[in-house]
């Protein structure tokens, strides 16, 4: 056993101040889940809840085991955006019947539960993560479709839905539609792609086209239950595999469902009874300065967040602003790789690679702990080959086949992110703390050089030049990077599956690796060419 020691003082000033400035950035961001929760507001909970339906998140309550969490998954979707926080889908993993399953619930409250563009990144990125790591979906289904007005945003894009659900299908992962209310034109194929419906009496509304389309388009007389009621899905056209009483029922029913899938995962933790980490949660609220300047050694998080505090490093004396090692967290083997002082040289690269490659021999999944400004710059460094360095550093990550989950600390800049396994390169999970920013240059840095660029192209044009405007400019440039860099704005984006209260991080992670152990955990020895 190595167990890692602590230097951390949790009551020198600088810790408090820490804790204090990520306190504050928490209470913002839970200010904005609040939001999410809140759906459509008081308004709409209240109609919804006097036409005796439960909402999305009252419903995911229900269908989930009694002692299951629920990691949700992309509260803050469409933050920024002028659509609700949340994109009007509230999605997560959690147990049903003892099964790891994904859950999509559209939010009836908001927009009578229409796709936002938002709402289309978020259920997308659901089904990516469930294809991945073969995860049952559940749809519970209420929704008015496409979002009108956005429509041509949605729309051509808005077809992968139908496909993957058919290809999670194909996969042999089960895909499983709740249908508490309307699901119609494109919604219809929700159910209809979907491997076991359910219809709710007098509630569910499941046809190509309501009354007055088909009306419009064939002068037939029709109406809602005989077009598209749960009773003729079920007696009639066959679409619907139960038929349920209430919603309460449909919940039963779809947990009955769950139970009888006989879904197994691929693998359990390795230790049965893992040992709690030696150094206590709170003090990761101490570690990350505000001045993301200010280095911080990521032992301090390693040690709050595996198993037993135990990490076996490896090649501590090479490269040393990357920390990689060995360790478990919930029982589950994990390689982690953690940024050091920030920059990757050309060690830390080949470091990464090698280890990247030792854990695929080893089927071990990775953990990216980002606190990077990117790969050195530099005569010195480009003389001494950084590029192909950091390419081979991407090349193991991109070729990688073991899970990766990425969580971002603190800087995650420039192609070291990317090196860091980003979201472009799929991990299986990424997570955010408050404290990260994220962009592909320092905002200062970036400023600097738009500056410089519009004064040479000013100068060779022969063109005047004007200081006092530049440097309004650079200010507002510099101001606009720095607002683009925050978690909630990339959150807002879906670059991150969300942001954590860092006291959570290791069971957050656990549940993630849990849920990705339902899938297989196959490494590779198969990578691109290694410029070496
Ligand atoms: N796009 C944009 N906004 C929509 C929408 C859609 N597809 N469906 C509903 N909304 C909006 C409504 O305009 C309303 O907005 P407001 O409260 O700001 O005025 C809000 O969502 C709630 O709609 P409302 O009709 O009052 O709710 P409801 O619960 O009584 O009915 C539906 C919900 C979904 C049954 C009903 O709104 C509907 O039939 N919508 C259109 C469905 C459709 O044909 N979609 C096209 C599919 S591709």
């Amino acid at each position: 056993m190595t167990i890692l020691s602590s230097t951390l003082d949790p009551t020198s000033p600088e810790a408090q101040a820490s804790a204090r400035a990520m306190r504050e950035a928490l209470a913002a961001i839970d200010a904005e889940v609040a939001t999410a929760v809140a759906g459509g507001g008081e308004r709409y909970v209240a109609r919804h809840h006097g036409r005796g339906k439960l909402t999305a998140r009252e419903r995911i309550e229900l269908l989930l085991d009694l002692e299951s969490p629920f990691l949700e998954l992309a509260a803050l979707a469409g933050y920024g955006s002028d659509f609700t926080t949340g994109g009007s889908v509230v999605a997560g993993i959690g147990l049903v019947s003892g099964v790891e399953c994904l859950v999509v619930a559209n939010d009836p409250t908001v927009k009578g539960g229409a796709s936002n563009p938002w709402s289309l990144k978020k259920s997308l990125r659901m089904h990516e993560i469930a294809l991945a790591n073969r995860l049952p979906v559940i749809s519970l289904v209420e929704s008015g479709g496409a979002d009108l007005p956005t429509q041509k945003e949605i729309f051509i894009p808005g077809g992968a839905i139908f496909k993957n659900l058919t290809r999670l299908s194909r996969e042999g992962i089960p895909t499983i539609a709740l249908v508490f209310g309307n699901s119609t034109a494109g919604g219809a194929y929700l159910p209809g792609m979907s491997d076991h419906v359910v219809m709710i009496e007098e509630q569910s509304k499941v046809f190509l086209a309501g009354p007055p389309l088909v009306k419009a388009a064939t002068g037939e007389e029709s109406d809602d239950e005989s077009l598209g009621g749960a009773d003729m899905h079920a007696r009639v056209s066959g679409l619907a595999d139960h038929f349920a009483r209430d919603e309460q029922d449909a919940i039963r029913i779809g947990r009955r469902i769950v139970a009888r899938l006989n879904h197994r995962k691929a693998a359990g933790p390795v230790t049965a009874t893992p040992k709690p980490p030696r150094y206590a949660a709170e003090d990761l609220l101490s570690i990350v300065s505000p001045d993301l300047k200010s280095p911080f050694d990521p032992r301090e998080v390693i040690a709050r967040i595996v198993d037993d505090s135990d990490f076996d490093e490896f090649k501590p004396l090479y490269g040393s602003s990357l920390v990689t090692g060995w360790a478990q967290l919930h029982g589950f083997p994990v390689g982690i790789l953690a940024n050091a002082r920030g920059v990757l040289f050309s060690e830390e690269s080949q470091k990464a690679a090698q280890f990247i490659q030792l854990a695929n021999r080893s089927n071990t999944p990775l953990l990216f702990l980002h606190n990077t400004t990117g790969y050195m710059v530099g005569k010195e460094y480009e003389q001494g080959g950084i590029i192909k360095h950091g390419a081979m550093m991407i090349n193991a990550v991109s070729n990688s086949t073991v899970p990766h989950v990425s969580v971002l600390l603190g800087n995650s800049y420039g192609a070291g992110h990317y090196g860091m396994c980003g979201r472009a390169y799929d991990p299986r999970f990424v997570f955010t703390w408050p404290s990260a920013r994220s962009a592909v240059m320092g905002a200062a840095q970036l400023a600097e050089v738009v500056h410089s660029v519009s004064k040479a192209s000013a100068l060779s044009q022969g063109k005047p030049f004007d200081e006092d405007g530049a440097a309004a400019m650079r200010a507002y440039i510099e101001g606009q990077i720095n607002a683009e860099a925050m978690p909630m704005v990339l959150s807002g984006l879906v670059y991150d599956d969300g942001i954590i209260d860092p006291r959570d991080t290791r069971d957050v992670l656990g549940i993630a690796l849990s849920a990705i152990h339902t899938a297989p955990v196959e490494g590779t020895s198969s990578f691109g060419v290694f410029r070496m």
